[in-house]
């Protein structure tokens, strides 16, 4: 019997990737459902994009200081993975906010993994954020990406406690641990048809009775 196909995923990047680094390794199981086909960067020199070259992955830079505006960028993105037969777009550290036609012709096919417990502290400096508001747990979201920045509907959380005597470097330091565990195992989800979109919101086949994918 032939092998199901995989779905062809493109992890976008703006930096170090280390969060792309934990879905190339996942995907090396051969029972993965989804294969890295394009690391893709908006910085030619963004570190992880020589990570995935060093793993054999293919990866491409479209440098946004070369158009004049956002749309022509997200047309130059658009086509690239258009040309590449993408499935699923993982965003992963992409610092870019894209355009609304782009996220609406990608809808339900793109992922983002966010450095908060959304709708807690959308934006940058979320450690940060988190620290000043006083909550005691913290974490991270991998969601649907949607027109609205950190919005759309939540496929899975990790949450961590806050210590007393956290700073935002060491809340970074045990939310990115947990980035690495969720958004692998939310790519399988997704990838293997486990988990779909029902309006706003996201079901999870199978669910753990409590819901919970990881928590502390
Ligand atoms: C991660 O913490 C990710 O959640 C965050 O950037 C970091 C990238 O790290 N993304 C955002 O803040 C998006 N708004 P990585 O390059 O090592 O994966």
């Amino acid at each position: 019997m032939a092998a199901a196909r995989k779905t062809r995923v493109a992890v976008l990047i703006s930096g170090r990737g280390s969060n792309m680094v934990a879905l190339l390794e996942a995907a090396k199981d051969p029972a993965f459902p989804a294969e890295i086909v394009l690391v893709l960067s908006n910085r030619p020199e963004a570190a992880g994009l020589a990570r995935a070259a060093a793993a054999g992955i293919p990866t491409q830079a479209i440098d946004h200081r070369a158009f004049a505006d956002r749309a022509g960028f997200d047309a130059a993105l658009d086509a690239a993975l258009r040309a590449a037969e993408i499935d699923l777009v993982c965003l992963a550290g992409f610092m870019r906010i894209l355009t609304t036609e782009f996220v609406a012709s990608w809808a339900g096919r793109m992922l983002n993994i966010h450095p908060s417990l959304l709708p807690l502290f959308k934006g940058t400096h979320t450690h940060r954020q988190a620290l000043d508001a006083g909550v005691r747990l913290h974490g991270c979201t991998v969601h649907f990406v949607v027109p609205e920045l950190d919005a759309g509907p939540i496929v899975a959380q990790a949450a961590i406690p806050v210590r007393q005597d956290d700073d935002p470097d060491s809340l970074a330091d045990r939310v990115i641990v947990q980035e690495r565990r969720l958004y692998p195992a939310v790519l399988a989800l997704v990838a293997g048809g486990r988990a779909r979109l029902e309006g706003e919101r996201v079901v999870i086949a199978d669910a753990a009775p409590d819901g919970a994918l990881f928590s502390v």
